[in-house]
């Protein structure tokens, strides 16, 4: 059953301020591992789980027409608002049925999302809309590392704290799954043999964010949505201003929160696998 963690506007605006856009390199890799074995036209390709469209638009200027889909409305009206390309459009929609006819698309995408999937439902889907030598791109981000000279150690461990301790219980287990675990259980295998890991340091992105955007990074997390639910307001400002202030306090400045910026580091991981060519579903 599709997860509904991420269907509110308030939420959908929230992530669509703070979560980051993917690294140039890592779509560049993708394309060069699709162009290895397809020479034709780059016709149309697909984000499934798009969120706000952050992972969406980084395909447009390889494919001639590209879709982003989300199971929720919430998150596509954002990706609407958001979006400055001619030849992109969201639709509404499951994972677990592309609104594609057979052998249709050259690459199929999901950023950050398929650990919210009916994951074989998912893939078997794929492997419908994928033309004969087209590619799944399954990626995503760690836990962000925020990067402050000698604070970089503390600051890393608040987000740890905050992260792990204080919103531990309200954390799905798919969030783990991607944010911790970096998708190394079997359940993300790809479904093809020919198939390339990305674990290292080669492509991440650096979001230079100050104190009070850092804290309102938390609040994209499900989480700390689940939190806020389950407690209320006050608890979950509170939180929150915990949070600012041991920050701010490791930081030792003397300016608002508003005024301190700090670096965040996501860096990023990718399973790419290809559909046999020659080979039909
Ligand atoms: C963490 S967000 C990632 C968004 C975006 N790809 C990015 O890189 O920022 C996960 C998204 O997956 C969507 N989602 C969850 N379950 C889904 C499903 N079964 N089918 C399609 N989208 C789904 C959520 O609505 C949410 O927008």
């Amino acid at each position: 059953m599709a997860n509904r963690f991420f269907e509110g506007v308030a939420h959908a605006a929230v992530y669509a301020k703070f979560r980051p856009s993917p690294p140039p390199s890592i779509i560049e890799r993708v394309m060069a591992f699709l162009k290895e074995k397809y020479s034709g036209a780059l016709t149309s390709a697909c984000d499934v789980g798009c969120g706000s469209g952050q992972s969406t638009q980084i395909l447009a200027p390889y494919f001639t027409s590209v879709t982003g889909l989300d199971v929720s409305q919430a998150q596509i009206t954002e990706a609407i608002k958001l979006n400055n390309r001619n030849n992109v459009s969201f639709k509404v929609s499951g994972a677990e049925k592309l609104p594609f006819p057979d052998s249709s698309q050259l690459l199929v995408t999901s950023c950050q999302a398929c650990h919210w999937f009916d994951i074989p439902q998912f893939y078997k889907e794929v492997d419908r809309v994928l033309v004969p030598g087209g590619v799944l791109a399954v990626y995503g981000y760690l836990f962000p590392r925020p990067i402050c000279e000698d604070a970089t150690g503390k600051l890393s461990e608040i987000v740890d704290h905050m992260y792990k301790k204080k919103l531990g219980r309200y954390i799905h287990q798919g969030s783990k799954e991607v944010y911790l675990e970096n998708y190394m259980s079997d359940k993300f295998k790809l479904i093809y043999e020919e198939q390339v890991e990305i674990r290292d340091d080669t492509h991440y992105v650096d979001k230079v964010a100050s104190v009070t955007e850092l804290t309102g990074y938390i609040t994209s997390w499900s989480g700390f949505q689940n939190f806020y639910k389950q407690n209320g307001d006050d608890a979950a400002s509170q939180l929150l201003q915990r949070f600012q202030n041991r920050i701010m306090s490791a930081l030792q400045v003397s300016t608002s929160p508003e005024e301190t910026k700090v670096c965040l580091r996501y860096r990023y991981f990718l399973l790419m696998g290809r559909k046999p060519v020659g080979m039909m579903s």
